[in-house]
């Protein structure tokens, strides 16, 4: 059954009658451009056709009941209960709630009006993955609030709350990709956003080569922490550098030229983690024009090049992703591989010659099996569409 209709059987059963609206938000997967979002660099994303889908209905009052299909949990709560955490009953929210909760919380403090909905919704985006389940909840979620509100902002501003909520409300630092891509996604584009102006266009997708996700099918733990710990490493290097740069704002800010002169000054590790993100940060402007004339074995090259740098210099790779692209690498037709999203665990990108996609598929996914004993996920995946309101 598609999720569209699991959602609204499940509405049906639950608040008797069918659901007003429905809405759907795609997770992305990312190109090139990874770790950089917050250093004011550049991002490759694509929103892809894996999405989280509600069916909504306004409540007529205060309280917003959410059915989590797929956990088969459901939450009570008033929007007085949103700036504390807690449900109806005074506990403290569920995890899963806080997605919601927050995005109702950043709305409301933009002055936007916030009405109470009974609703399911479900997913095929695969949670901790690195494929924006999180981004494409709250996406989902904003477009339902915004139906109900009456009120309507630009996808950008959706993105913007959204990275907000996550932020300041769930506890999770991120950068602006993950919810930009799933607000402003489209159908068969890549999309390429300048993180500082936050500018951004869209890029065809290369002729004749397949987007392919490979699912190691490991799920990361306690990425939180890493991932604020990386973010603090990358504004310590630039408070350390900005006694050789005047006015130094971020990493986009020095060249690898500049950054190789002074690089010394900073402790080891964080001397890494800003070597990886100066150097990701050229890539990106190097990948521009290739993907522009379509020269797609140099940009290969520098999605292995990324890998290798999230892995040894990052430092947020996993063995199982490691394997996963170097299996991907050496096979027919591939031109690049690499991890995608937040890393240590999750999916790798590939890039595939149409003719090769489906043996590229069923080998990577053979060997991974044979070399680990997991099974993965291997798919051809398509750009879709950001977040909208289907009815
Ligand atoms: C996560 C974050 C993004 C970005 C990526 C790494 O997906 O949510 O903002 O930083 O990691 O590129």
């Amino acid at each position: 059954m598609d999720i569209s209709q699991k959602v609204i059987d499940r509405f049906e059963q639950r608040f008797g009658g069918k659901p007003e609206h429905i809405a759907l938000a795609p997770g992305r997967v990312n190109l090139l451009g990874e770790h950089v979002d917050y250093n004011d660099g550049f991002v490759l994303p694509a929103a892809i056709n894996l999405a989280t889908w509600i069916a909504f209905s306004p409540s007529g009052s205060e309280t917003n009941t959410l059915i989590a299909f797929d956990l088969n949990e459901e939450a009570v709560f008033d929007l007085k209960g949103i700036p504390s955490k807690t449900d109806a009953t005074g506990k403290a929210m569920a995890d899963w709630v806080k997605y919601p909760a927050g995005m109702a919380w950043a709305l409301s403090e933009k002055g936007l009006s916030v009405q109470g909905m009974n609703a399911v919704f479900a997913s095929d985006v695969p949670r901790g993955a690195s494929l924006s389940s999180s981004a494409s909840v709250e996406m989902t979620f904003g477009i339902a609030w915004q139906a109900l509100g009456g009120w309507t902002i630009k996808p950008m501003d959706m993105a913007l709350i959204g990275q907000r909520a996550e932020n300041q409300y769930v506890g999770m630092n991120c950068g602006i990709m993950d919810q930009f891509a799933s607000a402003c996604g489209e159908k068969d584009r890549l999309l390429l956003l300048d993180c500082r102006s936050l500018e951004y266009r869209t890029l065809p997708l290369p002729s004749d080569v397949s987007i392919i996700i490979a699912d190691t099918s490991v799920r990361r733990t306690l990425l939180g922490s890493a991932y604020n710990n990386r973010r603090k490493s990358c504004e310590e290097a630039v408070h350390l550098l900005s006694a050789k740069f005047d006015g130094l704002k971020s990493l986009r800010d020095i060249s690898v030229e500049e950054f190789e002169k002074y690089a010394d000054m900073l402790p080891q590790e964080t001397r890494l983690r800003a070597r990886h993100v100066v150097n990701e940060i050229e890539r990106t402007n190097q990948a521009i024009p290739l993907l522009e004339k379509g020269d797609v074995d140099s940009f290969g090259r520098l999605m292995n090049e990324c890998h290798a740098s999230l892995r040894d210099l990052y430092e947020v790779s996993g063995p199982e992703l490691d394997l996963m692209a170097r299996l991907a690498q050496v096979l027919p037709g591939c031109y690049g591989a690499r991890q995608t999203g937040g890393g240590f665990a999750g999916c790798t990108v590939n890039l595939v010659e149409k003719e090769h996609s489906n043996d590229f598929c069923r080998i990577l996914s053979d060997q991974y099996k044979k070399q680990t004993g997991l099974e993965p996920a291997v798919y051809i995946c398509e750009a879709a569409r950001g977040a909208f309101l289907l009815k």
